[in-house]
């Protein structure tokens, strides 16, 4: 039987809860899960690649079924690369709404086969970005809850010295 394949593309610079929270529920309903760290040209990076990837894997070690990679290209072609057909993005709040849809319709544009699916953050979660939690940890301000303990530790590192 096919396996029920699906891709969790982002920037996660760095992974925070609410990426887990997503990556979680979508293993607990999916055989493979493939997180994969793109590039965002409307973004810089805090964390290089190789750190953002130690930092998911350090989060998901308890998920058998999620991979971590990397991809220097387009989303779809990755999706192709891995044979999976869906993508899963999490939504925060109505802010995030034009965003999702400008990029899941390009996606369609490019690879009509590949569907994004979308799951509701929990709402503990709604209100954390990489870049708020990056704001406040820059101000030295206790980040331990909305990170994991590995990902707070490398903030710690970054930011607190
Ligand atoms: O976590 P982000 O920054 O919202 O994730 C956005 C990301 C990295 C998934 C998106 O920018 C992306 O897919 N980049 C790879 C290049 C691509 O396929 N672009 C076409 C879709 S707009």
């Amino acid at each position: 039987m096919n396996k029920t394949k699906a891709v969790i593309p982002g920037s996660f610079d760095p992974i925070t809860y609410g990426h887990l929270d997503i990556i979680e529920r979508s293993a607990d309903r999916f055989d493979e899960i493939h997180v994969c760290v793109l590039k965002n040209s409307s973004k810089g990076g805090t964390f290089n690649i190789e750190e953002r990837m130690d930092l998911i894997r350090g989060s998901v070690a308890h998920l058998s079924n999620v991979e971590v990679h990397h991809f220097n290209g387009l989303l779809v072609d990755f999706c192709k690369q891995v044979g999976a057909k869906t993508i899963v993005r999490g939504l925060r709040a109505v802010s995030d709404f034009e965003y999702e849809l400008r990029l899941t319709s390009m996606n369609k544009k490019l690879n009509n086969n590949i569907e994004t699916m979308y799951m509701m953050t929990s709402t503990n979660y709604s209100f954390i970005s990489s870049s708020i939690v990056k704001e406040v940890a820059a101000y030295k301000a206790d980040i331990s809850e909305f990170v994991p303990p590995n990902v707070a530790e490398a903030l710690k590192e970054k930011y607190y010295k």
